[in-house]
């Protein structure tokens, strides 16, 4: 494995490939020479590159995980690509979904496997909800709702690469976490988001922009200096679903919801019952019934399915976490490189791979362009 921008995510990528403990971690890349020296001490890592061109010319390299800012994410794949090596991505996979198409195309030609880090897949209680919809046991799906709610960009002193159009995209919240919560509503349900309405606003337009550089979810300082930089994208959103079997849904994102740290939520209700998933309190499935008391199924790997009990590591009342996910989803996507499978081959389930990155790119773009059209129904075309 080697790793391109060591920042927040990329050594949570590192420590959950560790934790397989038959992949070697040869190598980082920063973007100097001695920041990803630094960074490779810190984390043990014996080569670092000061540009990821280096790193994708080194042969013990098989692996490519690309945790740098959206930007450099077509670059990095697209040239990891070219020299045939494996890419898991983190989201969203590319600026544009004509990006992410052109790297879907690509990996597919390359006949190499490619992911996606939509890590929410990798909860047991995720899986559990995903079987447990497939099997009927909520009857037909009519309603997905839901938000993924975080604070952290509340302040005017709050500031990332995100919201910069040319570093982050064309948009924030959406993009960054509105993909997640996406990925996860198709995920589990089995349905696909066909038209989108969307209603998206910058809460705070003008922002103090430090003039040092700072990583994801680090605060400013009241004595940093700054530049005052007016803000294009959108740090809260709301957007109506139809969804492919006649479902409807809705949604909300929002980087600037005091006390809301990483509240994603999605319930879905269907014919006869309903589920409910809070990633804050991963461990706990709400199912929603009319005729009975509702019930909380507490992750238990001796209470859910066979096929989500690989997802799930310790006994019932033992807490596994956001990291632990995250851990499935390498198990998932090593797995199945170690084995040899085809990207063409049926995927274990935590695995997105570049198609299912195109299509949150897709849907994201529909959204925008919802929203610019004074907030009218738009047609997702994948
Ligand atoms: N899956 C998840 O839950 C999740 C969580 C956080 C971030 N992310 C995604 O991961 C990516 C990184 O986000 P982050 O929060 O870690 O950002 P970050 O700013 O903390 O880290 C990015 C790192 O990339 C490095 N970098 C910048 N230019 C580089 C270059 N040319 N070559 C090599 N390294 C370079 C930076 O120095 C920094 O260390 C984003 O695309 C984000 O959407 C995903």
């Amino acid at each position: 494995m080697g790793l391109v921008g060591a920042g927040f995510v990329g050594p949570h990528h590192v420590d959950a490939v560790r934790r397989l403990g038959y992949v070697d971690v040869v190598a980082i890349a920063g973007s100097s020479d001695a920041s990803a020296r630094k960074k490779a001490d810190a984390l043990g890592i014996e080569r670092s590159y000061g540009s990821y061109e280096a790193l994708l010319d080194d042969p013990a390299v098989q692996v490519v995980h690309n945790t740098t800012p959206n930007y450099l994410h077509y670059p990095v794949n697209a040239a990891a690509l070219a020299r045939g090596k494996h890419v898991i991505s983190d989201k969203p996979l590319a600026m544009t979904a004509a990006e992410a198409r052109k790297l879907l195309d690509q990996a597919t030609k390359a006949g190499v496997v490619h992911a996606v880090t939509f890590n929410y897949r990798g909860n047991p209680l995720v899986q559990q909800a995903r079987l447990s919809i497939a099997r009927g046991d909520i009857g037909r799906p009519h309603f997905l709702i839901g938000q993924y709610l975080q604070d952290w960009l509340l302040k005017d002193t709050d500031y990332s690469w995100r919201l910069e159009p040319d570093k982050g995209g064309a948009s924030s919240a959406l993009g960054d976490i509105g993909s997640h919560w996406c990925d996860l509503a198709q995920h589990i349900s089995g349905l696909r988001i066909t038209h989108v309405l969307g209603d998206i606003t910058t809460v705070l337009k003008k922002r103090k922009r430090p003039k040092g550089s700072r990583e994801a979810f680090q605060t400013g300082g009241s004595d940093d200096a700054f530049d005052l930089v007016d803000i294009a994208v959108e740090d809260l959103a709301s957007v109506l679903l139809r969804f492919d079997n006649g479902a409807k849904g809705a949604f909300s994102v929002g980087q600037v919801c005091a006390g809301h740290k990483n509240d994603l939520i999605l319930e879905i209700s269907g014919s006869k019952a309903s589920l409910r998933w809070t990633q804050e309190q991963q461990n706990d499935l709400w199912i929603g019934h009319r005729d009975k008391a509702n019930e909380l199924l507490q992750k238990d790997p001796s209470l859910i399915d066979a096929e989500a009990r690989g997802y799930a590591h310790l006994p019932g009342g033992h807490q596994e976490s956001w990291a632990d996910a995250f851990a499935n989803l390498m198990r998932d996507i090593y797995g199945f490189i170690a084995e040899g499978r085809k990207p063409s081959d049926k995927h274990p389930p935590a695995f997105a791979t570049f198609e299912d990155g195109y299509r949150a790119n897709c849907i994201v773009e529909a959204i925008l362009e919802s929203a610019k059209a004074g907030s009218r129904w738009t047609e997702v075309k994948y």
